[in-house]
This record gives structure tokens, sequence and C-alpha cells, in this order.
């Protein structure tokens, strides 16, 4: 969706200052962004700081109350809004929304909407642990057109290390991204993919080693697409930054730097799978020789013996499942077509994602991406490019197609 229109609600707590944050990648992206503060939400933050942020007005309840012959307020906005974010999202604020209490203007704009809703709660532990607290995102969670994102374990502004801390709002920009491209839909419940991501490495000593640059962006991003659709995920990571995995209940991340150890984790997950994505970038070769430690300049070989390492894909597509869908990834410069085609067939695929790595903004470490996909019944689908997400989200769209 191009400049999509998202509405967001402020509530009053401290995570109101990382809201600001999400607000001003919002607008970055080319995003519409309209703002309501609740009245505590400006004892954090003020209606100048986000209306500088989204280069718009602010709202807030002096707004709803005004005397005026033009249509409500709340209703303007809520029929407005594409999606509609709650961020912080108080104890208070989520009571009212469970039982469908109209009071100020964020929650009448609610009542007055139709749009999918992402709710990001912030409050201290006791708060978030009262069954009262719990039993109204129980029951808020039930109605489909609401959902959610955090909140997150961590160090509170109370001080205290537990539940309640606000998605970062990096998580949070992601999940809205996703639910504008779905418009909520949860069409991956009950799915469980296996992605595979990052590049592996293949040492001959302690701290050198054959490897690539791939950094895992694509695998972490159709991870996170799986999930905002209902999906549970495993994700077997190559060498990447550990930071940039996601901290999801839904995401189980477990690390395999080498192809052996890959090749180990995709087996062990594999017949439990419904989807399998193999992004990764494996080092196809391995030195013959490993010495344990560092070695010294002058010990070094003027050559290294290699050796091929599994072609894990093509041994999983030997044992592929009437109900699974396995997909691989080719990166290639030149003519990507031809020998991703090859690929597909000889590893038994029923799709392959071929994508350029020698344009600008595609392949490795970018945050955006191109690719044609190609599938076993001969259809493609060329992709422009986009963000690695968006890509995600088609790639899954065309899973789900199959
Ligand atoms: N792949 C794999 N195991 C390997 C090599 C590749 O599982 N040892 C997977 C990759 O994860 C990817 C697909 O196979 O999904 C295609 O990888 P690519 O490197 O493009 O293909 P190769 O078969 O290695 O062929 P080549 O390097 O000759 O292009």
């Amino acid at each position: 969706m191009t400049n999509p229109k998202i509405l967001i609600g402020i509530g009053g707590g401290i995570a109101a200052y990382k809201v600001c944050e999400v607000i001003s990648q919002l607008f970055q992206a080319g995003a519409q962004v309209r703002v309501i503060l609740t009245e505590a939400a400006q004892q954090f933050i003020t209606p100048l700081t986000v209306a500088t942020l989204s280069r718009h007005s602010a709202y807030t309840d002096k707004d709803f109350w005004q005397p005026t012959h033009q249509r409500p307020l709340h209703i303007e906005l809520g029929e407005w809004a594409d999606i509609f974010l709650i961020a912080p999202m108080t104890a208070n604020t989520l009571g009212k929304l469970a039982h469908g209490l109209g009071d100020n203007l964020l929650t009448n704009a609610v009542l007055a909407s139709r749009c999918p809703i992402l709710l990001a709660p912030a409050t201290n532990t006791e708060m978030w642990e009262q069954k009262a607290v719990q039993r109204n995102w129980q029951l808020l969670l039930e109605d489909e057109r609401y959902h959610s994102v955090g909140p997150d374990t961590g160090l509170l502004a109370c001080d205290r290390v537990g539940s309640g801390r606000m998605a970062e709002p990096a998580i949070i920009k992601t999940t809205l991204q996703s639910l504008l491209h779905t418009r909520g839909k949860r069409d991956l419940l009950g799915k469980k993919v296996l992605i595979s991501t990052g590049g592996t490495r293949e040492h001959f000593d302690s701290v050198r080693f054959i490897g690539n640059p791939a950094t895992g962006k694509m695998g972490i991003a159709l991870a996170l697409a799986a999930v905002h659709r209902g999906a549970s995920v495993t994700l077997v990571c190559g060498a990447i930054d550990p930071q940039l995995i996601p901290n999801l209940p839904q995401i189980r991340p477990i690390f395999a730097p080498t192809a052996a150890q890959m090749q180990q984790a995709m087996e062990d997950n594999y017949l439990d799978a419904d989807w399998v994505i193999m992004t990764a970038a494996v080092a196809d070769v391995k030195p013959v020789r490993y010495v344990e430690g560092k070695l010294a300049k002058q010990d070094l070989p003027s050559s290294l013996e290699l050796t091929p390492v599994p072609d894990i894909l093509a041994e999983l597509g030997k044992r592929k499942q009437t109900h699974q869908l396995l997909v691989g990834f080719a990166a290639q410069t030149g003519d990507i077509i031809t020998p991703a085609i090859d690929k597909l067939k000889r590893k038994n695929l029923d799709a392959i994602v071929a994508n350029p790595i020698d344009l600008p903004d595609a392949g490795f470490a970018s945050d955006t991406n191109q690719a044609i996909i190609l599938d076993r019944r001969g259809d493609r689908k060329e992709i422009s490019s986009r963000t690695k997400l968006e890509l995600a989200h088609i790639l899954l769209d065309f899973l789900a197609s199959f």
C-alpha cells in the first residue's frame, strides 16, 4: 500500500516517548500519520512533539469536545484510518476497549473504526499480571480485528525487570507494515514454517573461515511476515548478528553457523514443518583441515585444500512429504533464470526465488530486494525492488495459493 493512512492513539505511559520514534519512522517511510493523545499521554509528551513528527496537527480531547458544524472528529478519524495503532496501551484503555466503552477521543475513534487495530501494551509487571487486566487482554484478543505486539520482558521504568515493556519501535513498525499488506488476515494460522537464514562459515583455524556476506535479513523478514499472518516459525540461523533475531514467542531460533550444523537443524525439524524455505547462503565448500587456535602468519598455508559440503536443500528434496512445500533461494549474477530453473528441478523444489545480487539495492545485506519466483508448475512472478518484508509477503501469498 502506498502512503497508507495510519492512526495512532497514545496512552498515558512513559513508553509514549518511544512512539515518537515510530511516528518519525512511519512518516519517513511514506505513511500519512494522524495522532490522538489521551489526557494522560500529554503528561509524558506534548501534542507539539507528535504534530512536528507527523507533519499534521495532533488531536486531543479538547478537539473532541469542540462545538463544530463538521462531522464528529472520532467518526472522521475512525473512517479515515487504514490501520490503528494504540501505543502505549495502558491497563485503563485496555479495560475500556475490552468492554466496548468510549469516554474519550481515542476510545470513541476505536468504536467508530473498522480497520485492523494493533495494540502495544506497556505497564508495570504487577499491573500487567493482575487477573482483571489479563482477563481483559484475553477478551479483547478474541476479537479478530485486534492484533498484538508485545509486551516484552525487560527493564521497566519502575526499575523492575519483568513483563510489561512496550515492544521496540522497529518491531511495531514491521508489524504495522505486515498488517497493511494482509489487511489483518491470519491466513497462516496453524502453519509450521521452517526457515534457514544467513551465511554459513567454514573455519580452517579458530578465527579464519570461508564464508559470504549474507546477513540473514531476508529469512528474518520471512519469519516476521509468517508470524504476523499466524504461523509459528523455526528459524535456523547461520552466522548472523544475534541482535537481529526477533524476540517473539512464535519464533524459535536455532544457531547453526556451519553447513553441518545447519543440515542437522534442518533435518531435525523437517518432518514437523508444512513449509520449508531455505534463504541461507550455504558456503559450498569447507577446508579439509582445521587447526585449533589462531595460526601465525608464517604458518598459514599457501593454498587451501577444499571439500564440498552437503547440499542441504537437495537432501531435503529427496525426503519431501506430500503435505510439504519446499522453497529455495538462488542468489545469482547475470542470467538469474536458467540456473534457478535447473536448481528447482535438481533439488525437487516446489518454488525457487531467483534474486540478482549484482544490482544496487538487492541481495546480501540490503534492506530491499527484487526477485523472480519460479515454481514447478512453470508459473513465474516478477517482483520489482521493494523491502524484504514486502517481498516476503508476496512469496507467502504465492505459496498460500499453491
Ligand atoms: N543450498 C543448500 N546447501 C548447499 C548449497 C545451497 O541447501 N550446500 C541451498 C540454498 O540455501 C538455496 C539453494 O540451495 O536455497 C540454492 O543455492 P545456490 O548457492 O544458489 O545454489 P547451489 O546449488 O550452491 O549452486 P551454485 O553455487 O553452483 O550456483
